[in-house]
C-alpha cells in the first residue's frame, strides 16, 4: 500500500491520495503521472510496506554480514585505508559533561568511510568481473570512494550522478579516473538507469550502501574505533541507507558488547527512523535537507534486518542545527566536516544526548563539503 502525501512550502496539504503498489516500476510510473504542480512544490512521499503475515520459524535467522567479515574486510583494507585519527576536546567534554571521541573518517581516503565499504567489495570481484569494470550511482563519496578503489585496482569505474551533486564531488570522481553520467533526479530512476547502463556496457552494478561487502567495510570504521578508545557507552553514527551505521553497530556488538548504538538522520530524510519504530521498510522521497549523503529513499534489504537486530534508536536532527555543529567543529575542533558527516555529532552537540559521565563515541563521517555553496549560510 502506497500512501502519497503533498504540501506546499506552508506545509498545507494539497491532495492525499492512497494507490496498492506492489511492483517498484509501479512506483516510478505512480510518480511520474504526478500533476505539474508537483514541480513546484515540495513533495514528501511515505510508502508503507505492509509486511505480509508470517507463520513463527523456528529456524535461527542469519544475517548477511557478521563481525567475521568486518575483520576479513579490516584484513582487506591494511595498508590501502588510513587509520582515521580520534579527537578529542575539553571544550565538548565540558559542554556535554562526557568523555567524547570523534572518529574522524573526514581524513579517510577520498574524504570520507566510503572508500572502505568500495574498496572491500571490489577488492572481491572475480578478474572476469574486473575485466567487465563497476558501475555505481551515488551523490558523491561512494562515487569518489568507487572511483579510487577502481584506479587502485585497475578496474574502470563509471558513477551515475545527479546534476545537482556538490562540483566539489563531481570534479573529485573525475580527478580519480571514473567517467561520470550525470542525471535529472527528478526525472529518472538511478537504479533504473544503471540497470540501463549495465545492460548495454555488461559492467558490475555496486550499491552504494545495500552490499554485504560494502556494510562490512564500513564496519571497520567502528572495529578501528574501539581498537582506539577501548569499549563504550554510547555510539552515536549518522545514517543514510544505514550501511555505516549496521557495520559500526555489528563491530560494536562485538567489542563493546554494553555499548548503545545510535543511528541519526536529518529530520526531512527520516525513512529509516521511520522504518526502524515501525518495524516495517518506509520510502522518503526526495527529502530536503543539506545532507546530501542521507537523502537515500530508504533503508535496503540488507541493512535494514542488521539496523533492527543491531542498533538500540534513531534520532533525527534539523538542519539548522547540523549547520551550527560544522561551524562548532571547525572553530574548536580545526576540522571541515560536510553536513551528513555532522549528523551524529549534532545529537551531542544540540543537548538531544540525556546522559553525563559517559564514553561517548561519535563518527564523523566525511568531510568533502563545498564550502562556497555552505557560505552563503553564514
Ligand atoms: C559523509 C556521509 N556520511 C554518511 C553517509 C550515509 O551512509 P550510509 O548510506 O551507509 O548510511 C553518507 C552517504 O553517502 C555520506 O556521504
Amino acid at each position: 500500500m502506497l500512501c502519497a502525501a503533498k504540501s506546499d512550502r506552508a506545509g498545507n496539504s494539497l491532495r492525499r491520495k492512497r494507490h496498492e503498489i506492489t511492483q517498484p516500476t509501479q512506483l516510478i510510473e505512480f510518480i511520474a503521472g504526478l500533476p505539474d504542480e508537483a514541480r513546484f512544490c515540495e513533495a514528501k512521499f511515505v510508502t508503507h510496506i505492509d509486511p505480509s503475515p508470517q507463520a513463527p520459524s523456528t529456524t535461527p535467522i542469519t544475517y548477511p554480514v557478521t563481525y567475521t567479515d568486518i575483520a576479513a574486510a579490516a584484513q582487506r583494507l591494511a595498508g590501502q585505508a588510513h587509520l582515521t585519527p580520534v579527537l578529542t576536546s575539553r571544550t565538548v567534554n565540558q559542554r556535554t559533561q562526557n568523555q567524547v571521541f570523534f572518529k574522524c573518517e573526514n581524513f579517510q581516503r577520498t574524504g570520507s568511510f566510503k572508500f572502505r565499504g568500495a574498496y572491500n567489495a571490489l577488492a572481491q570481484l572475480s578478474s572476469e568481473q574486473r575485466q567487465r569494470g563497476v558501475l555505481t550511482y551515488s551523490s558523491g563519496n561512494h562515487a569518489q570512494a568507487v572511483a579510487l578503489a577502481g584506479k587502485l585496482l585497475g578496474i574502470s569505474t563509471t558513477i551515475i550522478m545527479p546534476e545537482d551533486a556538490p562540483a566539489v564531488k563531481q570534479a573529485a570522481t573525475r580527478g580519480y579516473g571514473a567517467e561520470v553520467v550525470l542525471y535529472d533526479r527528478s526525472e529518472v530512476s538511478r537504479e533504473a538507469l544503471a540497470r540501463q547502463l549495465a545492460a548495454e556496457r555488461g559492467g558490475v552494478v555496486l550499491p552504494p550502501f545495500d552490499h554485504p561487502h560494502v556494510v562490512a567495510g564500513q564496519g571497520t570504521a567502528g572495529k578501528e574505533l574501539f581498537e582506539q578508545v577501548g569499549e563504550l557507552d554510547l555510539l552515536l553514527v549518522c545514517c543514510g541507507g544505514g550501511g555505516l551505521l549496521s557495520g559500526c553497530a555489528i563491530s560494536a556488538a562485538a567489542l563493546s558488547p554494553n555499548c548503545r548504538v545510535v543511528g541519526v538522520e536529518p529530520e526531512n530524510g527520516d525513512d529509516v527512523t521511520r522504518s526502524f519504530y515501525s518495524k516495517t521498510i518506509q520510502t522518503v522521497h526526495n527529502p530536503d535537507t543539506i545532507a546530501d549523503g542521507a537523502r537515500t529513499p530508504a533503508p535496503g534489504q540488507v541493512t535494514f534486518p542488521l539496523i533492527l537486530q543491531y542498533v538500540h534508536e534513531m534520532l533525527t536532527v534539523p538542519d539548522e542545527a547540523l549547520l551550527r555543529t560544522m561551524f562548532f567543529l571547525w572553530e574548536r575542533l580545526k576540522i571541515v566536516v560536510e553536513p551528513t558527516g555532522a549528523l551524529a555529532a549534532t545529537t551531542l552537540l544540540e543537548g538531544m544526548i540525556d546522559q553525563t559521565n559517559a564514553r561517548i563515541g561519535v563518527i564523523i563521517s566525511g568531510g568533502n563539503v563545498d564550502l562556497k555553496q555552505i557560505a552563503k549560510y553564514l
